[in-house]
């Protein structure tokens, strides 16, 4: 057995949480204000039940399928997240592991490494934007990503930049400077593994966004970055299918939750979408998106891709959101948990956990394909789903009331809300 191998996502969590110092595993933790959507997003998916057959399963399987066009291993794609310099080789060593498994990799704009690498290490690469910078700023952004080789282009717009958890933030430097170092130290101290990953590298955890950097000028830090993406007015629809139009390949809108949103980027043009809610990063108490998904892949599911993230821990999970409509599902915390628990070969270990666990459902639901999976493989408990953004049908025209008389020698009824 490969050193430092995992049975399960829990386990890589463990890990992770005694490897890195506790403001690191707390930002990869995040979440914001109460935690219920972050809550929601895994707890949804135990309230999914299988219904698995006992006699005339399938001895072959298919879990291979094509999303955006593009034809991958299994239906797990890796989703974007602005952190890895939580490990010396980052969105590259991410990049690799999920070339090796045959998915794509979604990467950050705020990532720490440059997409020319990440392009290098995965050809299948997602480059992912936010609505940030001026509307030459951002042509600039995607001819870079154009020109590394990016497939494709994942605009997030799900972020309202609510701050503050109920477990607290963690402290993260502008910098690595002196200072900060100094301040970061009895942290980091206490965990010697994690020093030594990027003390063999001789260099120190990178704070900036190389993919931000506009001509001429140097990396902005991760919080110069944010103030820029801050200041920038909101993005309209119009917006939206006018950054669509800009790029000449597949584009995926994350961070759906209604349906009257999942209609209008139809209308502007998307190729596919993620019903999503940032990993419960963003407005709390949005619910959790298995929960919003059925609603969303039944209006538009024939039209675009429907993806999926958001609590994705184990291969039954990816199984229960196709069987409830998603073409695919992408993940977070799961491959940053084994990346920070060991490196590229962690994510390789998740992403084989994930494969491994939903051909075991696709198998025990008697199914050979990842294309048959339906909501009969599930048991759906009564008000599971929410539809959020119902676009009104017009009411039907009420019929007048029948004139009713009382019978005086019987008690009055009771009207449910009335006081009586
Ligand atoms: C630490 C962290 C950083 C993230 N950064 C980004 C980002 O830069 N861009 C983005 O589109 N989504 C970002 N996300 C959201 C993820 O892409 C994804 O929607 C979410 O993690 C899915 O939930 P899961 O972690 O339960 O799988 C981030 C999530 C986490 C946990």
């Amino acid at each position: 057995m490969a050193t430092g191998w995992f049975e399960t996502v829990a386990e890589a969590q463990r890990r992770a949480k005694k490897r890195l110092p506790g403001s690191v595993y707390s930002a990869l933790l995040a979440g914001s204000e109460r935690g219920v959507t972050y809550e929601d997003n895994l707890k949804a998916f135990a309230e999914l039940g299988f219904a698995p057959h006992v006699a005339g399963l399938s001895g072959e399987r298919s879990l291979s399928t094509t999303v955006m066009g593009i034809d991958i291993s299994f239906p797990v794609l890796i989703s974007p997240t602005g952190v890895q310099a939580v490990h010396p080789e980052g969105e590259v060593a991410v990049a690799r592991a999920a070339a090796n498994r045959g998915i794509i990799m979604g990467l950050s704009s705020f990532a720490s490494k440059p997409v020319e690498d990440v392009v290098a290490a995965n050809p299948n690469t997602f480059y992912q934007m936010y609505w940030m910078g001026t509307r030459d700023v951002m042509l600039q952004r995607l001819e870079r990503a154009k020109a590394a080789g990016a497939k494709g282009i994942i605009a997030t717009l799900d972020w309202s930049f609510s701050n503050g958890r109920d477990w607290g933030s963690p402290w993260i430097p502008e910098r690595l400077t002196l200072m900060a170092a100094m301040r970061f130290a009895p942290q980091a101290i206490v965990k010697p593994s994690w020093l030594w990953s990027f003390a063999k590298t001789g260099r120190v955890p990178d704070l900036t966004t190389p993919n931000l950097t506009l001509p001429g000028q140097q990396p902005p830090t991760f919080f110069g970055a944010y103030g820029e993406w801050m200041q920038t007015p909101l993005p309209t629809w119009e917006d939206v299918a006018w950054l669509r139009e800009q790029w000449d390949g597949p584009f995926m809108l994350k961070g759906v939750s209604r349906l009257d949103d999942a209609k209008r980027a139809v209308d502007a043009g998307v190729t596919a979408i993620s019903v999503s809610n940032h990993g419960g990063n963003n407005l709390d108490s949005t619910p959790a998106a298995i929960r919003m998904l059925p609603g969303i892949a039944d209006a538009v599911g024939g039209q675009i891709d429907v993806l999926l993230d958001g609590g994705i821990r184990r291969g039954g999970d990816v199984a229960k959101a196709l069987a409830l409509g998603a073409k695919a599902v992408m993940i977070g915390r799961a491959y940053l948990w084994g990346l920070a628990a060991n490196g590229q070969a962690g994510v390789e270990n998740v992403l084989d956990i994930l494969r491994g666990g939903l051909d075991s459902a696709v198998l025990g639901l008697g199914r050979s394909s990842v294309q048959e999976l339906r909501p009969e493989d599930l048991w759906v408990p009564e008000g599971f789903t929410r539809e959020l953004g119902k676009i009104p049908t017009a009411p039907k025209p009420r019929s007048p009331r029948p004139a009713v008389t009382r019978d005086p020698s019987k008690p009055k009824e009771k009207v449910a809300g009335g006081s009586a």
